[in-house]
C-alpha cells in the first residue's frame, strides 16, 4: 500500500521524530516551511504514491521539523482536482501523514471571497464546505482500515480548533473571518453567474482545493481546521477578471499573517494540552 510505504520512508528519514500536525500549504504560502527548525525536506518524488503538484506556486516537498512548539509535516504544495491525475494521490499522502503519527490536519487555501465586504488580503477561517467538484476522493472500495463506507461530515471542520484559531487571532490583532468554502472544479475560473450561484447556495468563499484533504482526513480520523487567504473577489463581484498572478501576489502579500496566526495556533495547542493533562 503506497501510504503505508510513504509513512514509512517518513519515519526513516527522521529518526525519533514523530510528526502530530499535518499541514498543506496552499498557492503562494509555501513560506510558512521555511519557518520550520530542524527540518528535513522530503520531495514528493521519493515518497510512493505522493502528488507532483504542476501548478506554479506549490513546491513538492514534505518538510518535517518544529514550529510554534509542535513537531509538524508541512505538505509545500498540493494537487488539484483539475490537474487531470485524479485524487489517489492526494489520499496518499492525507494516509501517510496519519500513519506517520499525526492526529490534526490543518489546510490552507488562497480563495476567491463571496462577500464584498471581505476584500483581497483577509483571512476565512473554513467552518464547513460544499464540495461542486463532481468528484470525491473516497469514491471506490472502502479501505475498512482508514475509517467507514459513510464517514460523517457534521462538523468535518472542528468547531474547538476553530475556536482556538478564533482566539489567537484576537490575541494577536489578526482580522479573521469564518465562512463556508465551495470547492469549484477549475481549471478555468468560475463565470460570474456561477459566483451568484455559489452565493445563493450559501458560499462565503470559493477555491479548486481543501475540501477533498478534508474528507480523506475526517474519513481516517484526523481532525481538521483550516483557514482561506482571499486573494480577490470572487468573479463579477470585483472590477476586471481573476488570474492566477494575481492571486500568487495577494497570497504572498498575505502569507505573513497567517503564517503569525497558524504559529498562535500552534502554540496555542500546546497550552491546551497542557489545560488538558
Ligand atoms: N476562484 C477559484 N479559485 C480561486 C479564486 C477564485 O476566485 N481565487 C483564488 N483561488
Amino acid at each position: 500500500m503506497p501510504a503505508a510505504r510513504a509513512a514509512a520512508e517518513i519515519l526513516h528519514r527522521a529518526p525519533g521524530f514523530r510528526a502530530r500536525i499535518g499541514i498543506v500549504l496552499g498557492s503562494g504560502l509555501g513560506g510558512l516551511a521555511d519557518r520550520i527548525a530542524d527540518a528535513v525536506a522530503i520531495p514528493y518524488t521519493e515518497l510512493d504514491g505522493f502528488p507532483m503538484p504542476s501548478v506554479e506556486g506549490h513546491a513538492g516537498r514534505l518538510v518535517l521539523g518544529h514550529l510554534g512548539g509542535q513537531s509538524v509535516a508541512c505538505m509545500q504544495g498540493r494537487v488539484h482536482a483539475y490537474e487531470g491525475t485524479g485524487l489517489d494521490a492526494l489520499k496518499t499522502a492525507i494516509r501517510a501523514l496519519k500513519l506517520a503519527g499525526c492526529d490534526t490536519l490543518v489546510l490552507t487555501c488562497a480563495a476567491g471571497s463571496l462577500r464584498v465586504e471581505v476584500g483581497p488580503g483577509r483571512l476565512m477561517a473554513i467552518s464547513d464546505h460544499l464540495n461542486m467538484l463532481g468528484a470525491n476522493p473516497l469514491t471506490g472500495p472502502n479501505e475498512d482500515a482508514f475509517g467507514p463506507r459513510f464517514p460523517s461530515m457534521t462538523d468535518a471542520w472542528d468547531p474547538d480548533l476553530r475556536a482556538l484559531m478564533r482566539r489567537k487571532a484576537l490575541e494577536q490583532n489578526i482580522d479573521l473571518v469564518e465562512g463556508v468554502y465551495a470547492a469549484y472544479p477549475g481549471p478555468s475560473f468560475e463565470t460570474p453567474a456561477e459566483v451568484r450561484m455559489l452565493k445563493v447556495l450559501g458560499a462565503d468563499a470559493v477555491g479548486m482545493s481543501t475540501v477533498p484533504e478534508c474528507i480523506v482526513a475526517r474519513h481516517c480520523g484526523l481532525r481538521v481546521v483550516g483557514c482561506a487567504v482571499i486573494t480577490n473577489l470572487g468573479v463579477g463581484l470585483g472590477e476586471g477578471p481573476v488570474d492566477h498572478d494575481q492571486t500568487l501576489r495577494a497570497a504572498s502579500a498575505a502569507a505573513s499573517e497567517l503564517e503569525r496566526l497558524l504559529v498562535g495556533f500552534l502554540e496555542g495547542l500546546n497550552e491546551e494540552d497542557g489545560r488538558r493533562s
